[in-house]
């Protein structure tokens, strides 16, 4: 599939997302080892998250899907059984990782396979804590990479500082931790999301979780079977938001979005450029906030974003990126090697897709400065195979003087299964009446010391 985009007319509208790929991916295995049925609502029905869904099916865990976004998953009291042939991960790298972490504690062997993409990514960051933990695990492609081969059971807890802010990472270890002796505690060098922790909670395992971010599950628990929703996905919401923030009087209201704080921080950088946001709680009964957000567009203007906060926003750089080249001046990207190692290289791919599209922009190690502002053209360009590349050029295109086609844009069903359909409203905006008043503003989060 190709998108073909044209420049939008003023942007005004109101929009809901689909659900959170992290937390839909933790919410069903954390579902599936409770002692009973639980209903997962605005379950996220995406490519990754269901290569989660059928791998917990194939661990011997039922589970119905009566609507796309609803789950009934009925655990079975941490009791999983052997695979009958190899779980299939696809492209999703949580998928993998998170699996690791729960298959290292299982006594049973498995074997975790990917497509071509995830083959080439590094798990070496998972496998190491794991093995000290005890489990047997084979890396069976180049460089510590996948399919892996997992011999689980006996596991130790441990004390266990991560060399690079994951998320993933600390999630395996958390569901790895659950099946150990004692406890295990994870020390982060930067922030990341809390969604294992925050469910883990919810599910009524008890965790302890410090000012930092670090966290300590003990062993032996078994999650209460309670029934959750799973709100929007805030950073699917990002490329409207983004879109509304770039467009001088843009205005763009998102609803039933989630507002944990670990994963907002990109909206402080849209402060920090200058547009008009405000975001509301409105619920937090379930632990994971949600509510609204709303953005309001200026010219914006560049900022640095660097250091501890980009492991904050990581999976919002590539659109922070197209913002930064629509911005007044430049742009800088510092310390985000990581995405390197995502889905694609994605500093190269950002500045590839940019320059194609008449942007100036240099490439670094670990990250990017892009001189804005540029006067974007429509162009072809490539996804490669990347799911949020190819969203990020599709709102690209929306600020380009004629027509832009994102080539291979399947992999947005990755994560966000109807995403042409609101780009198509984005062409074509239907002007909607916004009822409800919106109240809180933040802060403009000030630029990090390198
Ligand atoms: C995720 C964590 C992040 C993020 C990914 C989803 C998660 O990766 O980029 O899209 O659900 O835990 P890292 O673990 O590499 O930070």
């Amino acid at each position: 599939m190709e998108l073909r985009i044209k420049r939008a007319p003023r942007i005004d509208i109101e929009i809901t997302v689909p659900g959170d790929k992290s937390i839909s991916h933790r919410a069903v295995i954390i579902a599936a080892l409770s002692n009973g049925t639980c209903t997962l609502r605005g379950f996220l029905p995406s490519e990754d998250c269901m290569h989660t869904v059928n791998a917990m099916r194939a661990l011997g865990i039922k589970i119905e899907q009566p609507e796309p976004d609803t789950l009934i998953v009925h655990g079975k009291k941490r009791v999983l059984t052997p695979p009958k042939k190899d779980i299939d991960c696809g492209n999703s790298g949580t998928t993998m990782r998170l699996l690791a972490g729960l298959l290292a504690g299982q006594t049973f062997e498995s074997r975790l396979v990917g497509d071509a993409g995830i083959s080439r990514r590094p798990m070496d960051r998972v496998i190491a804590p794991l093995r000290r933990m005890g489990a047997n695990i084979v890396a069976e492609g180049p460089e510590q990479t996948s399919p892996l081969r997992i011999h689980g059971g006996s596991l130790r807890g441990i004390h266990y500082r991560l060399p690079i802010a994951s998320a993933q990472v600390k999630g395996a270890l958390l569901l790895a931790g659950l099946f150990a002796r004692g406890k295990t505690t994870i020390e982060q060098p930067s922030p990341t999301r809390n969604h294992t922790e925050v469910l883990l909670n919810y599910f009524l395992v008890r965790t302890v979780q410090d000012d930092d971010g670090n966290v300590t599950v003990f062993g032996d628990q078994v999650p209460e079977s309670r029934d959750f929703t799973i709100p929007g996905d805030i950073s699917s919401a990002a490329f409207w938001l983004v879109a509304a923030a770039v467009q001088p009087r843009g205005h763009l209201l998102v609803r039933g979005v989630g507002l944990n704080h670990t994963r907002t921080a990109f909206l402080g950088i849209l402060l920090r450029m200058g547009a008009q946001v405000r975001e509301a709680i409105e619920d937090v009964d379930q632990h994971e906030p949600s509510g609204v957000v709303e953005v309001t567009g200026v010219p914006l203007k560049a900022t640095v974003m660097q250091g501890k906060e980009v492991s904050q926003f990581i999976d919002e750089l590539p659109i922070l990126a197209v913002a930064g080249a629509l911005a007044n001046g430049q742009t800088i990207i510092r310390h985000a090697q990581e995405l390197r190692v995502k889905e694609t290289d994605r500093i190269a791919a950002i500045a590839h897709n940019l320059r194609t599209m008449g942007a100036q922009v240099t490439e670094m190690t670990d990250g990017l400065q892009i001189y804005g502002p540029a006067l974007l053209h429509g162009a072809r360009v490539a996804s490669f195979g990347d799911h949020r590349i190819a969203m990020a050029f599709a709102i690209a295109g929306l600020f380009a003087e004629g027509e832009t086609i994102v080539q291979d844009a399947d992999c947005i069903r990755e994560s966000y299964p109807g995403f042409e359909t609101v780009l198509e409203e984005f062409s074509n905006p239907r002007r909607m009446q916004i009822s409800t008043p919106v109240i809180g503003s933040l802060a403009p989060a000030p630029v990090e010391e390198a």
